[in-house]
């Protein structure tokens, strides 16, 4: 999807809307993955690790790992809307481990650190090549370091016809199980909500890429 087009898309309403319209998007399609998540970050988090969020958005994903208690030692959130980051900056005021960068995160060439946790959810439908992305992305990723997805997938046929409008509300479109096909070294993958909702795990395979 043409980045301007998807940066606008989460400009000024979208960015005040979009807590309330993810709690609902969570309660009617999204709570399997969700389990997954806290499952997945009370499995790796510890005041050792070090996050990277790709498309961080509102930061809805640290606002989690801190409501489950847990500890990590840096968490670095990039996302590219301005009027985003503005509403996640406040939330975040006064963290001194906690860093936002605007950034368009299809270019990541000059973030020169490593992380133990890469998580990126519901963006990939808005990339151009969602599988080119995840494997180029997996070299920011430290020696055993895990990555966390959750991304809008390609639903059961009954399912088409419905999501056709909610792509045009957030531009964005489902990522075919042919471009799933292609990320390399998934360790679990699961599906929920009819196939609309894919949840994959990808670890580190010393640099077996
Ligand atoms: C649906 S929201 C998801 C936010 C967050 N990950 C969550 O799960 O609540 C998608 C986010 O990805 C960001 N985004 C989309 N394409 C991007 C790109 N190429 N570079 C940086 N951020 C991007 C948008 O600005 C938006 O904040």
């Amino acid at each position: 999807m043409a980045d301007e087009r998807v940066r606008q898309v989460y400009g000024i309403w979208q960015a005040r809307w979009y807590d309330p319209f993810k709690w609902l998007w969570n309660i009617l399609v999204a709570s399997g993955a969700e389990k997954d998540m806290n499952n997945f970050l009370r499995d790796s988090l510890d005041e050792n690790e070090t996050i990277l969020e790709l498309g961080c958005g509102t930061a809805l994903n640290l606002e989690k790992i801190f409501s489950l208690g847990l500890k990590f030692k840096r968490y670095l959130g990039i996302d590219f809307s301005p009027e985003i980051l503005r509403i996640t900056n406040r939330k975040f005021q006064g963290y001194s481990n906690v860093e936002f960068r605007e950034k368009n995160i299809t270019r990541l060439e000059d973030i020169n650190d490593k992380f133990d946790i890469i998580i990126c959810t519901w963006v990939l439908s808005h990339l151009p090549s969602a599988s080119s992305f995840v494997n180029r992305a997996q070299g920011l990723m430290k020696e055993q370091g895990k990555f966390f997805l959750i991304f809008f997938s390609e639903p059961r046929w009954y399912l088409r016809f419905w999501i056709a409008p909610l792509e045009l509300l957030v531009w964005s479109r489902y990522v075919t199980d042919e471009e799933v096909s292609k990320f390399k070294n998934i360790r679990k993958i699961r599906s929920y909500s009819g196939r609309m909702v894919t949840v994959v795990e990808i670890h580190d395979a010393g640099g077996l890429m």
